[in-house]
């Protein structure tokens, strides 16, 4: 156990409310120096010590932030890499997957240098979110990553009510909103095997922001964007973010494990579509178009009753916006 893990565990015991330095330093068998660094780096990793004069440290609450040891202690049957901060899981998921990575393994950041969205876009993604990357490894005929994205989208929805209690909504074809916000984006990728000119592995890259104060994105985001906490502060004493990852990923595997044969997850889809019945705009081979959205289909696709033409398009892939006030005219 290194020097910061005995620290917390003697705080966590119920017989020390406050703990004096010299105190801890004695029992644990550490220099003073030794403690107070200890101390400074619990608190920067999130916990929150209070040190009283004459009576010493006590420990108000623990870090809701992730760790190598929480992450593979929840999902012992993956390979989990956990980084402070990389450039992209993404990007990391794909290297191991070049490298022959065989196994389901999940990459997670505290924080992303080069995270990436959908269509080239940069995604912020500073201290305080969840940026995960899941490398499946398959050999399932889905014949459409969209519904890998769809699949994802629902086991996020239910991770997050499950664990925080809190209902989220889906808004076509991968971003999650809350509040009508968006809390997490999710990017899939597909890793082609060179050798069998097929898709050997899906990178399902998700990024919530969990407790990430608004103040942390570029100011044109701050109407547009959410956290599921405003803060480290904010966060119930009974939630960590290890909880969310490995809620996610049981949700996700739940689903996949069965994607070929059971496409009532689409059900869920639909009920938490924030777009169904809304009238949005939508960019089709370099047009602006604009339509009344019917519903989604099985393949997750968009229908959308076009306003010029009367005719039933349906969406495989892009993006559409919503309608200020869902008004035809807008
Ligand atoms: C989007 O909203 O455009 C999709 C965003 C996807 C972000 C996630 S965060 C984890 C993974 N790593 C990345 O670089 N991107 C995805």
């Amino acid at each position: 156990m290194n020097t910061k893990d005995k620290i917390l565990k003697y705080l966590e015991s119920p017989d020390s409310e406050y703990v004096s330095g010299q105190m801890l330093a004695e029992n644990l068998g550490l220099s003073r120096t030794a403690v107070w660094k200890a101390i400074a780096d619990l608190r920067k990793s999130g916990a929150v010590i209070e040190a009283v004069t004459n009576r010493g440290y006590h420990l108000v609450r623990t870090t809701p932030k992730m760790s190598q040891k929480s992450l593979s202690e929840a999902l012992p049957e993956l390979d989990v890499y956990y980084f402070d901060e990389i450039d992209s899981t993404n990007n990391y998921c794909k290297m191991l997957a070049s490298k022959g990575e065989r196994k389901n393994a999940l990459v997670v950041s505290s924080k992303q240098l080069k995270g990436r969205g959908r269509l080239g876009r940069i995604f912020e993604s500073p201290d305080g979110g969840i940026y995960l990357s899941f490398l499946l490894n398959t050999n399932k005929k889905v014949e459409d990553n969209m519904l890998v994205t769809s699949a994802a989208s629902v086991a996020i929805c239910r991770a997050i009510k499950k664990v925080c209690d809190i209902d989220t909504q889906i808004k076509w074809v991968n971003d999650i909103y809350y509040n009508s916000k968006k809390l997490c984006g999710i990017l899939s990728e597909g890793v082609i095997d060179m050798e069998a000119g097929v898709i050997g592995a899906i990178i399902v890259g998700i990024g919530i922001n969990f407790s990430t104060p608004i103040s942390m994105f570029p100011v044109e985001l701050h109407d547009t964007l959410t956290s599921l906490y405003e803060g480290e502060n904010d966060v119930p004493q009974s939630i960590t973010q290890t909880m969310i990852v490995e809620s996610v990923v049981k949700e996700l595997l739940n689903i996949w494990d069965n994607i070929e044969n059971d496409k009532s997850f689409l059900d869920e889809y639909r009920k938490r579509s924030c777009v169904i019945g809304r009238y949005v705009n939508l960019f089709r081979n370099n047009e602006k178009q604009s339509g009344l959205v019917l519903g989604i289909d099985d393949s997750a696709h968009l229908l959308v009753k076009e306003d010029e033409t009367g005719k039933i398009i349906e969406l495989g892939t892009g993006e559409v916006t919503l309608r200020l006030n869902n008004d035809k005219n807008n």
